[in-house]
């Protein structure tokens, strides 16, 4: 296997996700190319001090510049605060690198289009994360919308919930605070995986109404204060796009807080002769929609059925660890030419699609109107 130098700006919750992923990376069986962490920068020292059990990983500096001027460094994996997205991704282009970044891709609609620019203008390898289209679950969900069984195309659902900001006595932190996280709140924040599928499928709305609501105005700040919260907490964005000439409803929903979901992901695509559904409420279980004299939903466990393969056996239950693996594999693959047809990490031009859409629901909040796009 080819090995590829890895550095990672911002070692927080993702970058140590990732950072795992490449430490299993033996798993799997039909990648051509190995991820080897060699760099890591934060500014926080208790953060820094766990990569030091990543063998492979000689510097851990505080100074991103540092690392970007590492010759063993080809390909950069940025996970700071949305505010910082687009100077150090540009940065990153500048000395040369590949990318691959967070979502939202810049703190609003104008900055996703500059680091857009940049990167076309800079010739490097450049992809978004975005991990859940890799489950076994979501890959059916594409092949079965793709493969014309389903008819006409009623109407596509396509969400990602979270609840723990119900906790009221949960601490603050940039995620909710627009001067990091964004204007576009729990849009950047989740929005990106709930609209990601659609696009691919090339579903973009046309025009859009938007329902934006707010979570607590206050939060434990962490240090015995209390700390103003002014992000959007949740979103329903209720879109119309064109499919095969028709219009049709697709509903995107963006949530901090909605009861009883811990990380709830899920699709569903309606048609008159077909449909799909898929929720990470149930893992393991593909539904899928028969019209006929009869009508039946119909369920199905799936397995371990990745796009890259692994040791790992057929029934087992795929997980978060594992699709971000995958989406790894996906993106060390294309950039080496070697995809073949498997699902490609989502674009720039993807990125800018959600922030457009973004920037529409801002819109259409403002002003109690459907805003086209
Ligand atoms: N793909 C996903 O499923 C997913 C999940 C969560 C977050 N994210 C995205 O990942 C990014 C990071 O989110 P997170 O949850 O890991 O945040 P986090 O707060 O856990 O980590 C961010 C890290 O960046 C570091 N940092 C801040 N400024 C820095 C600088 N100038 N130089 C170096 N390090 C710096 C912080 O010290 C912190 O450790 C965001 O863009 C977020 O939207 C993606």
């Amino acid at each position: 296997m080819k090995k590829v130098g890895i550095g990672i700006i911002g070692g927080g919750l993702m970058g140590r996700e990732m950072a795992s992923a490449f430490a299993r990376w033996c798993s799997l069986t039909d990648v051509e190319v190995m991820p080897e962490l060699v760099a890591v920068a934060d500014l926080v020292e208790p953060v820094r001090e766990w990569f030091r059990c990543v063998p492979s990983c000689t510097q851990i500096t505080a100074d991103y510049h540092e690392l970007l001027a590492n010759p063993a460094v080809e390909v950069v994996y940025v996970a700071v605060p949305h505010n910082l997205h687009e100077k150090i991704y540009l940065d990153v282009l500048a000395a040369g690198k590949d990318l691959f970044a967070e979502k939202p891709f810049g703190i609003d609609l104008a900055s996703a289009k500059r680091i857009a620019a940049a990167c076309a203008g800079s010739g490097r390898f450049v992809r978004c994360s975005s991990e859940f289209p890799f489950l076994p679950g979501a890959q059916r969900v594409i092949a079965e919308a793709q493969s014309g069984k389903f008819g006409r195309i009623l109407e596509i659902v396509s969400g990602f919930h979270h609840s723990s900001d119900l906790d009221a006595t949960k601490a603050a932190n940039w995620k909710r605070k627009s001067a990091t996280c964004g204007e576009i709140g729990v849009l950047g924040d989740l929005g990106m995986h709930a609209c990601h599928i659609p696009l691919r499928l090339g579903w973009k709305p046309a025009r859009l109404f938007a329902q934006l609501q707010k979570g607590y105005p206050q939060r434990p700040d962490g240090k015995g204060g209390m700390a103003t919260c002014d992000t959007w907490d949740n979103a329903l964005l209720h879109t119309w796009t064109q499919i095969d000439g028709a219009d049709v409803p697709l509903r995107l929903e963006m949530k901090r807080m909605a009861p009883g979901e811990t990380n709830t992901w899920f699709i569903e695509v309606l048609g008159t002769n077909g449909g799909v559904r898929y929720s990470t409420k149930e893992p393991k279980t593909l539904w899928l929609f028969e019209n006929g004299k009869e009508q039946f939903w119909k369920k199905t466990d799936l397995g371990f059925g990745m796009p890259f393969k692994a040791v790992t056996g057929g029934i087992f239950e795929p997980g978060f660890p594992d699709v971000i693996q995958q989406m790894w594999a996906a993106f060390l693959m294309e950039r080496a030419g070697l995809l073949n047809g498997r699902f490609g990490c989502a674009t720039q031009e993807e990125a800018v699609a959600t922030q457009e859409i973004f920037a529409a629901a801002l819109a259409s909040q403002q002003n109690g109107s459907v805003v086209a796009l």
